[in-house]
């Protein structure tokens, strides 16, 4: 039996090039050697405030950008987490063992409730739900970022005492990533990690920007004072560009420095735009194609959630019989 895999991603702004090459363009890669459940984590998204009509149409967009990635439906189950009622439920099961200290330990929940003007119980809770979707499914496999991975350690724990405490009940999942893609800096700062909910025009490429736009933000990227790419020396800014280039054409070390080296800035940026461009162009006309037909996405939600909703209800069976909860036999 193949194992399984499974990941997910909000739908909240919109998709860019980070998102694709640190981990989408795996997913498309890797479904066919596991069973592949991925995950449009809309209950993750309201744990801070969505406008309700934005975020229905930012699900629909997500589920369409991932088909035209390649996520193939008859082999990847495609699901939206609040279909599938056994995320919300189990999520409450598991937030009932697990201490309160571990969550305020979380560095993305300190770090987002620094910033917060209220903080909602939803944003403390988001690791258990994390937790849930990926024990829901017994994956042994979650290809997560390295900004997750104390997520992924909190869902080893509590699974790990829930088996402890009442019954062996779920799979571990692995700790071992799967070689995850690479990480995209921020355009306008490269210090920075591309991100869906830093704002400004220059600093991501959503993989649904116009071409133009796409080069016009690429030849405005942050670079540094030296002229030309020196290897040796180079900063962040020309590194992220560089890193960008390779990530789509996936040359080799050795051809980026002979293809690079000693280029000057600009002509380096319309290297960087060609590639890009000519890889989203493709992508978006797939996009356009499968949208054109909006029922059809929504059939594919539907199936992927008719699909996994067995395994689902399995596990939620086993939970509630391991607590004593009620059970009909
Ligand atoms: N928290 C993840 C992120 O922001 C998204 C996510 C939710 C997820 N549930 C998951 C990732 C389960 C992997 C497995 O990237």
């Amino acid at each position: 039996m193949k194992k399984r895999v499974l990941s997910g991603i909000q739908p909240t702004g919109s998709p860019h090039i980070g998102n694709y090459l640190g981990a989408l363009k795996n997913w498309a890669k890797i479904q066919y050697d596991y069973d592949s459940i991925y995950c449009i984590v809309d209950l993750h998204a309201i744990t801070v405030y969505q406008d309700p009509a934005e975020l229905k149409s930012k699900i629909l967009e997500l589920a369409g950008m991932l088909l035209a990635l390649g996520i193939d439906p008859k082999h990847s189950s495609l699901v939206v987490q609040s279909m599938v009622p056994q995320h919300a439920e189990l999520a409450w099961m598991l937030t009932c063992v697990t201490p309160l200290g571990w969550l305020e330990r979380m560095t993305q929940f300190k770090a987002k409730s620094e910033t917060a003007d209220s903080i909602g119980d939803g944003l403390l809770q988001y690791p258990v739900l994390m937790a849930a979707d990926i024990l829901l499914y017994q994956a042994h496999v979650v290809p997560v970022g390295d900004d997750q991975t104390q997520h992924l350690e909190l869902a080893r724990d509590i699974a790990q005492r829930f088996n402890s405490l009442y019954a062996d009940t779920f799979t571990m999942p692995e700790t071992r990533l799967p070689t995850v893609g690479a990480r995209i800096m921020g355009l306008d700062d490269p210090e920075k990690k591309m991100s869906k909910s830093t704002t400004g025009a220059g600093h991501a490429i959503s993989l649904l920007d116009d071409l133009k736009v796409i080069q016009k933000k690429i030849m405005r990227a942050t670079t540094d004072s030296s002229p030309e790419v020196n290897f040796e020396t180079m900063g962040a800014g020309v590194k992220n560009l560089l890193s960008i280039y390779q990530a789509f054409t996936e040359v080799s070390d050795d051809a980026l420095r002979n293809e690079f080296s000693g280029l000057r800035y600009g002509d380096l940026k319309k290297k960087v735009a060609e590639a890009v461009v000519s890889a989203l162009e493709p992508i978006q006309a797939r996009y356009r194609e499968i949208t054109s037909d909006r029922s059809y996405v929504a059939k594919v939600l539907e199936n992927g959630a008719e699909r996994v909703t067995p395994a689902a209800a399995d596990t939620v069976e086993k939970v509630k019989r391991a607590m004593g909860l009620y059970t009909r036999n």
